[in-house]
């Protein structure tokens, strides 16, 4: 899925609903659950950029030869999906470990026999660039089908110079050619290799001192994420990587309190991280450190459901005033699967929460996670046409119709990129 420049414009007009929602930062508390919406509405996109979104009834003059026209009557208008937080660029795969988690042994034994994550290490260095590309770039196309307009990716299946560096620039390429939008994180504390086991401070020398910089110096990263866990990297060591990585002017995230309550939520909140990403067992003084301190809390559903861990206590997040983002943690271990309906269910039935924050949680407060809610996450003018058409005419349909796909057409920049021609089926099958 090619990234085309084309200079036509895109009106959307009849839509049932425009969720357009509004805002430039994420949405906190209650505020999470107000959406604005348009009935009857228009959406214009000229250049990329949304120029217009109103009534139909108010539409102001367009020039229709040089505009491509939808009638999305019956459907519901969203803003495009944002996944916030995945691990999409990686080799080979390990079905067998789901099977031995679900016959009880836990995620962190399999990792400290050398298995998880550094199975995929091995088979992420033995990849070349090129084998990498095409299968990331076959990923996103599915991600992209399932209404994602941005994606975040990891590094961290290299854990040596060279494979953590050919991930991100394989990250940058595919920014640059593939109709989504990648944001590029190094995560390169992502497990200690085997040739750094039980010397966890060389290891963290080696990434501070000549991959952080390495990274740095290329210019192909945005952010810098580690996973403070028990027997990974403490709190003390998650500290000096985010810090320098800080220092070297990389915005930071944190995979915290994912398996153990071990005080990585209270971290995020002391270093002003964008986003803390699991919290599975995070504590009610890191719940509410976050929050005054306007730190995203990326919540991870489909992992913990894999795990068959607790949920994170979204609910808490949000009713302590916090920030929440939704998103699928895509892997190849603790969760093969970039399935937002399934995202979207566990959201309702299990985090109970509302359509309304499920939408925005996957729109502009995942914008925010990565750094994006200026230009991307609402239908507000000025922002970037990103932007979905469901093939119904409610956001409600979202959550209801669980499990199901009900996107009908996806819109990058204005440029419709999949167009799955559902929604007047739909609309003729309901009358
Ligand atoms: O977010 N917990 C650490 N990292 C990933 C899993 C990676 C893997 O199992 O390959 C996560 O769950
Ligand atoms: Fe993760």
């Amino acid at each position: 899925m090619h990234r085309e420049s084309g200079s036509r414009s895109l009106l959307i007009k009849h839509a049932a609903e425009i969720v357009t929602n509004t805002g430039t930062a994420a949405k906190k508390g209650a505020g999470m659950n107000q959406l604005a919406k348009i009935e009857d509405g228009a959406i214009l996109v000229k250049e990329g950029i949304i120029e217009w979104v109103g009534l139909t009834a108010d539409l102001p003059f367009y020039n229709e030869e040089n505009t491509e026209i939808i009638d999305a009557s019956g459907c519901s208008v969203i803003p495009g999906f944002v996944d916030s937080h995945t691990h999409f660029v990686f080799g080979g795969y390990r079905p067998e470990e789901f099977f031995w988690r679900l016959d009880g042994t836990p995620y962190l034994d399999i990792l400290e026999r050398g298995g998880g994550i550094l199975n995929t290490v091995k088979a992420t260095q033995s990849m070349g660039y090129d084998a990498m590309l095409q299968i990331a770039s076959n990923r996103l196309d599915a991600m992209v089908a399932m209404g994602v307009t941005t994606v975040e990716g990891k590094s961290g299946y290299g854990l040596d110079l060279d494979t953590e560096l050919r991930q991100l620039k394989v990250m940058g390429e595919l920014n640059n050619r593939h109709a989504v939008e990648v944001v590029p994180t190094f995560m390169g504390a992502h497990a200690v290799p085997p040739e750094y086991r039980g010397r966890v401070d060389d290891y963290v020398a080696f990434i501070t001192q000549k991959v952080l910089p390495a990274v740095v110096e290329q210019g192909i990263a945005e952010f810098c994420d580690a996973f403070c866990e028990k027997g990974v990297f403490s709190v003390e060591q998650t500290r000096k990587i985010l810090q320098t990585a800080s220092g070297l002017g990389l915005k930071t995230k944190i995979h915290a309190d994912e398996i153990v309550s071990f005080g990585g939520a209270e971290l995020a909140a002391e270093l002003g991280a964008i986003s803390a990403d699991h919290l599975l067992q995070a504590s009610d003084k890191g719940i509410a450190e976050m929050a005054a301190r306007g730190v995203v809390a990326t919540v991870l559903p489909m992992t913990a459901f894999c795990l068959r861990e607790e949920y994170a206590r979204a609910r808490a997040m949000i009713d302590s005033g916090g920030a929440i983002a939704l998103a699928t943690d895509y892997n190849p271990g603790s969760c093969f699967s970039h399935s937002i309906p399934m995202l979207i269910a566990l959201a309702a039935i299990q985090l109970k929460l509302s359509p309304a924050e499920i939408l925005t949680a996957l729109t502009l407060n995942g914008a925010a996670a990565v750094g994006r809610a200026d230009h991307i996450g609402t239908l507000e003018r000025g922002k970037q046409g990103d932007i979905l058409i469901l093939k119904y005419p409610s956001h409600l349909f979202l959550s209801y119709h669980v499990g199901m796909d009900i996107i009908d057409k996806v819109i990058k920049k204005g440029q419709v990129i999949v167009d799955k021609r559902m929604a007047n089926l739909e609309v003729i099958d309901s009358e």
